[in-house]
């Protein structure tokens, strides 16, 4: 490991200064930025419980890439607040840390940092305001409109197809503030504080926000790059076998794109069922898929399994905050009582009226971005993973770079992208990756992979 640099804590502490003025001190532990191997170390600084990093060129603080956790100050006598340990320990994440540079710089950005669609919302919101607003409101079930919930039945039974063996009925239906607050119900409803949910990774970061604000811990099962990002089977019966209560398997796949086969889907539903654990189906991306087996995880073990699904991405609905939960029978009392009181009613009176939106020009439209994208990155030589769905793309960074600090480069350069490392590390595999997510339109695509070209061919962003 290089030794570190001489840091000027006076120059550093600039960037600071809220920590200066709280009077505390800071400790300065210093080591090697991993893989960058150009003498840049990271360091990081406790405050009380608090913590943070930065990473560090020569001595100033000017790659100031993590986003600090800022204490939270009592008005009244200026002290940080005794916060609970689940509040210290929660973390921003990579992704603000980008987005955070990113709204520093002065010069246009091209902006595939933002898993958003930028596919039009359905036309027939444009009326529903005038509808709903102003005709009165009252408190709703917990669980949702009862129409809406009758639509989203009939809607979802045609969607999940011939693996149901029955029609849905609306029992099985909970309208959620997105599938965020449907995911973070499922983990609340199997884990105490110090229990284990089995995550994807490479995976979606927000379930390790959802599960820190519970006190629950995370395990990983790593997706294999070679093959086509195939779950580690074993490492999820080990981690059932030492005792996590949840696997979560997302089809498909926010970063990588990639779809679980129907196979492996029963393979970890035996594996749950044989440990008394819980599979959570993350099918947020469920209307994006173009090859591959569509799983439809719920229906093939309703039993066993809480289906999560989303208007954010399927109707470019993600302000609205509506989601959905299918819940096993038996299940469905405890996870209405722990929700909160329900979905507001002029985002639910939105949902029930785009559930007749066809869904194949969006289908279509990032289809085609997405062969746009193998397209142009291949003329530019970079090597990026096939999706099957979603409209994510990961591109693989030559050996020994820095995803981190080829992000901040790309920054700078024009094009925000997400480090591969704020979804998890490809275990086994030496590569680094960036996250595009191909929702700009198709020139700022081409025009954004040709600096990422550029930028990688300038070298200065690895060892
Ligand atoms: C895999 C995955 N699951 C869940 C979510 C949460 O989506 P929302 O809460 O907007 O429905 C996202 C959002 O990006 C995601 O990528």
């Amino acid at each position: 490991m290089p030794g570190p640099p001489e840091l000027d804590r006076d120059q550093h502490s600039v960037g600071h200064r809220h920590l200066d003025d709280l009077a505390v001190d800071l400790v300065w532990e210093v080591g090697e930025h991993g893989g960058r191997g150009d003498g840049a170390v990271v360091v990081h600084h406790h405050v009380g419980s608090d913590s943070f990093s930065c990473v560090h060129d020569n001595s100033s603080c000017s790659l100031h890439t993590f986003p600090t956790a800022s204490a939270a100050i009592d008005a009244t006598n200026g002290r940080p607040v005794r916060l609970s340990s689940r509040a210290q320990q929660l973390r921003p994440s990579t992704i603000r840390a980008i987005a955070e540079r990113a709204g520093q710089v002065t010069h246009p950005l091209v902006r595939l940092d933002i898993g958003e669609p930028d596919f039009p919302e359905p036309a027939v919101l444009a009326e529903v305001g005038g509808e709903i607003l102003g005709a009165g409101s009252s408190y709703l079930p917990t669980r949702g409109l009862p129409a809406f919930r009758e639509r989203l039945a009939e809607h979802l039974t045609a969607s999940l197809g011939d693996s149901l063996e029955a029609p849905l009925t609306a029992d099985a239906v909970h309208v959620t503030a997105g599938g965020s607050e449907a995911l973070t119900l499922a983990f609340a409803l199997f884990c105490d504080a110090g229990d284990t949910v089995l995550l994807p990774s490479p995976g979606y970061p927000g379930y390790g926000m959802f599960t820190s604000t519970l006190g629950v811990h995370t395990r990983t099962y790593a997706l294999d790059p070679e093959d086509g990002w195939r779950p580690d089977l074993a490492a999820i019966e080990a981690g059932l076998a030492d005792g996590a209560r949840v696997v979560v398997v997302n089809s498909p796949n926010n970063p990588t794109g990639s779809v679980v086969s129907r196979e492996d889907h029963l393979r970890i539903v035996e594996l749950a069922r044989a440990h008394d654990a819980w599979v959570v189906a993350d099918e947020v991306y469920h209307a994006m898929q173009f090859s591959g087996d569509v799983l439809n995880a719920y229906a093939l073990a309703p039993d066993r399994t809480i289906g999560v699904y989303s208007f954010s991405k399927t109707y470019s609905m993600t302000g609205y905050r509506l989601g959905v939960a299918l819940v096993p029978e038996a299940l469905r009392e405890k996870y209405t009582m722990l929700m909160m009181g329900g979905v507001s009613s002029i985002a639910q009176e939105a949902g029930l009226r785009v559930l007749d939106t066809d869904t194949a020009p969006m289908h279509a439209f990032y289809a085609a971005r997405q062969e746009l994208a193998t397209k142009v990155l291949e003329a530019h030589g970079l090597p990026s993973w096939p999706a099957a769905g979603t409209f994510y793309r990961l591109v693989a960074l030559p050996d020994g770079a820095d995803d981190m600090a080829v992000a901040l480069a790309l920054v700078e350069a024009g094009v925000v992208a997400v480090p591969g490392s704020a979804f998890g590390e490809l275990s086994g595999h030496g590569t680094s990756y960036l996250r595009l997510s191909l929702t700009r339109p198709d020139e700022e695509i081409e025009r954004a992979v040709a600096v990422i070209a550029e930028v990688l061919r300038g070298g200065t962003t690895g060892s």
